[in-house]
């Protein structure tokens, strides 16, 4: 499976945000990554829909919409109205998730769920039949920036066994401290998507050179 770079707008100058993701779309990212955090299930307040719009009208790329909320079931409407490709949902506070994937599904966009690093892998086997991707967090989710977590390339690792028994075709997405240091034995693990902040917006010689370091690094 080739490689999906997301970019993830939670590092970008939003006093220029449409220039910023018109440089990344240019730069030859795959996906714009929009997290959208409700200072309940996760500390830090984002993004909502109206955002998720914004983009839809500055770029065609697919927007990869990260729910880190409480309820999302009542909000994943909204967010594939307002233009999201894909919704991914955290598995951690839905007791339902198993329905909420469904919906989403049934919504016609693409449908991830998602785990912190403390979740256990094995803990989204029944719902892995739904869905067109995993995330598995590198960090722990709120903010960007913050560090790479090791242990997730042993959990992509299983993450892509477990697939390979249900779901062969579903893909594996990281999200957390992606660097060009650590996106190759990701991959090798059998990740495919990478969504990536601070390597890319906070790159020191621009974000097309981010985009570029971090797709050398893996291809
Ligand atoms: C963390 C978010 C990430 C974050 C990634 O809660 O889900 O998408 O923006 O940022 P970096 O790449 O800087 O770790
Ligand atoms: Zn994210």
């Amino acid at each position: 499976m080739s490689v999906l770079l997301s970019s993830s707008i939670l590092s970008a100058d939003f006093s220029r945000l449409g220039e910023e993701i018109t440089t990344v779309e240019k730069a030859g990212v795959d996906w714009i990554h929009i997290d959208v955090i409700d200072g309940h299930f996760a500390p830090n307040i984002t993004m909502g829909p109206f955002v998720v719009e914004t983009c839809k009208r500055i770029t065609r790329l697919p927007l990869d919409v990260h729910l880190m909320i409480d309820n999302a079931d009542k909000f994943v409407e909204m967010f594939a109205r307002a233009g999201a490709s894909c919704i991914s949902i955290h598995i951690e506070p839905d007791a339902n998730i198993h329905r909420t994937l469904q919906v989403v599904k049934n919504l016609g966009v693409m449908t991830g769920v998602v785990l912190n690093p403390g979740t256990p892998v094995h803990s989204a086997e029944s719902v892995l039949h739904l869905v067109d991707f995993v995330l598995l967090m590198s960090v722990n989710p709120g903010y960007s920036g913050q560090i790479f977590l090791p242990e997730t390339v042993e959990r992509v690792a299983r993450m892509r066994r477990l697939l390979d028994e249900i779901n062969p075709k579903a893909q594996i997405q990281v999200d957390g401290g992606v660097t060009a240091e650590n996106i190759k034995s990701l991959h090798q693990a059998g990740a495919t998507i990478f969504v990536a902040a601070t390597s890319i917006f906070k790159y020191p010689q621009g974000a097309a050179e981010g985009i570029k370091a971090l797709r050398r690094a893996v291809e």
